[in-house]
């Protein structure tokens, strides 16, 4: 019998949700047990969070697909999965553990089980875009979209900057949505719950990733709302993934910027100023006494006029003895960077379908530098380093 179990759906008391005809009859196994599995958890979280009903979604964006992070179960309970169910929707993939151009894997075990774990997503009719960026590459969501994406720093984009409409998944919720092309309607699909809760009043030029530091780690799940920023597209993903990181936040606002900041008034909230001085001291808290032996920058993924940026910034400069550098970003925007890609790689690699976060840079490196909040957030805990953050400029004189 498959491990992939089916329970009758009166046990459920599903009840508190309601299910339409043909939803009961996925429910009660008679369109297959892995559907049946994947509506049997929907409505399991319908209920915890009181949905009144399935909603339809656009698309699905399904983290989990490091070996790292997923482990032999996890490998497990994909492949089995893989046998029993198929997407309904656009589904995409969060990076995974290694580049998947990457050849001779097989004698080494963690790319071996890598790649196994990645056929099982591919068996299900996931597209291997394998990047936490989908919006860079052509997956971008209207305004008001239902959607069910997993990867914290996306929802977070996809939320304030784009005004869809996504809770934050985990990388099974994300599936099992995918799988029946709905969600349960609770959370940030309904506009009452996407109103702010705290203005932050920001009176100095700050570095967005520092900043999304900070507030992530003061506001927890609540919903930010920023005065006194201009931030281009790169910052508000770069701050979006910080908070994302240090804090649970799946949505902001930002006055003048963000479809939805005009929606709410803010009169009645509690106002926090943030000065510079705020900002050094997160900076302080990010050095450390030993000297860096990698870079790594692309968290998020890198955008093509990222990209372009850092290439602009190595051009006629020489490669002087540094740490390793290490440049992540989507597929499609490397392909589409030729020209920042040959100036990278005279200094370090640029890496697809993977991060420094999920890819296993711990088993060559002790100490990184970054210019990411939500890098220097997740790299101490998920990758054992000593972080040491830096804005792009410093970054770059460390290897130039
Ligand atoms: Fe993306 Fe990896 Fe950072 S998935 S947001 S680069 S931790």
């Amino acid at each position: 019998m498959s491990p992939v179990q089916v329970r009758p759906a009166a046990l459920l008391g599903f009840d508190l949700m309601h299910l339409n005809k043909e939803e009961e009859k996925i429910l009660n196994g008679e369109k297959g047990e892995g559907p049946a599995k994947a509506m049997e958890l929907l409505v399991a979280i319908g209920k915890i969070y009181d949905a009144d009903r399935l909603i339809p979604i656009e698309s699905a964006q399904i983290a989990g697909v490091s070996y790292k992070t997923m482990g032999d179960a996890g490998l497990q309970f994909i492949q089995d999965f893989a046998d029993l169910a198929k997407v309904k929707v656009e589904a995409m993939l969060n990076p995974a553990g290694m580049d998947l151009e990457e050849k001779n894997y097989e004698s080494d075990d963690f790319r071996r089980k890598q790649a196994q774990l990645i056929n099982a997503y591919r068996k299900l009719g996931i597209e291997m875009t394998c990047t936490c960026t989908p919006y860079l590459i052509g997956k971008r969501p209207e305004v008001r979209d239902h959607l069910a994406w997993s990867e914290s720093s996306a929802v977070s984009f996809a939320n304030s900057v784009l005004g869809a409409r996504t809770n934050r998944e985990g990388g099974p919720s994300a599936l099992m949505a995918a799988i029946i092309g709905k969600t349960p309607n609770y959370g940030l699909h309904l506009k009452e719950n996407r109103k702010p809760d705290i203005v932050y009043e920001v009176n100095a030029e700050v570095p967005h990733s520092l900043l999304g530091y900070l507030v992530g780690r003061e506001i927890g799940e609540k919903i930010p709302y920023f005065k006194g920023l201009k931030p281009s597209e790169d910052d508000l993903k770069t701050l979006g993934a910080a908070m994302a990181a240090t804090g649970s936040v799946a949505m902001y606002h930002v006055e003048g910027k963000t479809p939805e900041a005009g929606d709410f008034s803010t009169d009645e909230l509690e106002k926090i100023k943030i000065e510079s001085e705020d900002i050094e001291k997160i900076r302080d808290e990010l050095r450390t006494n030993f000297e860096p032996d990698v870079i790594v920058i692309g968290c998020p993924h890198l955008s093509k006029n990222e990209m372009e940026d850092i290439g602009q910034r190595l051009k006629e400069k020489e490669k002087k003895n540094g740490p390793d550098l290490f440049v992540y970003t989507s597929r499609r925007v490397k392909e589409e960077s030729n020209e920042a890609v040959a100036e990278i790689e005279r200094f370090g690699k640029v890496i697809s379908d993977t991060c420094m976060v999920v890819s296993p840079l711990e088993d060559n490196y002790n100490v990184a530098a970054t210019n990411s909040g939500k890098a220097a957030a997740y790299l101490p805990r998920l990758a054992n380093q000593e972080v040491i953050y830096a804005d792009l400029k410093t970054l770059m004189e460390m290897i130039s």
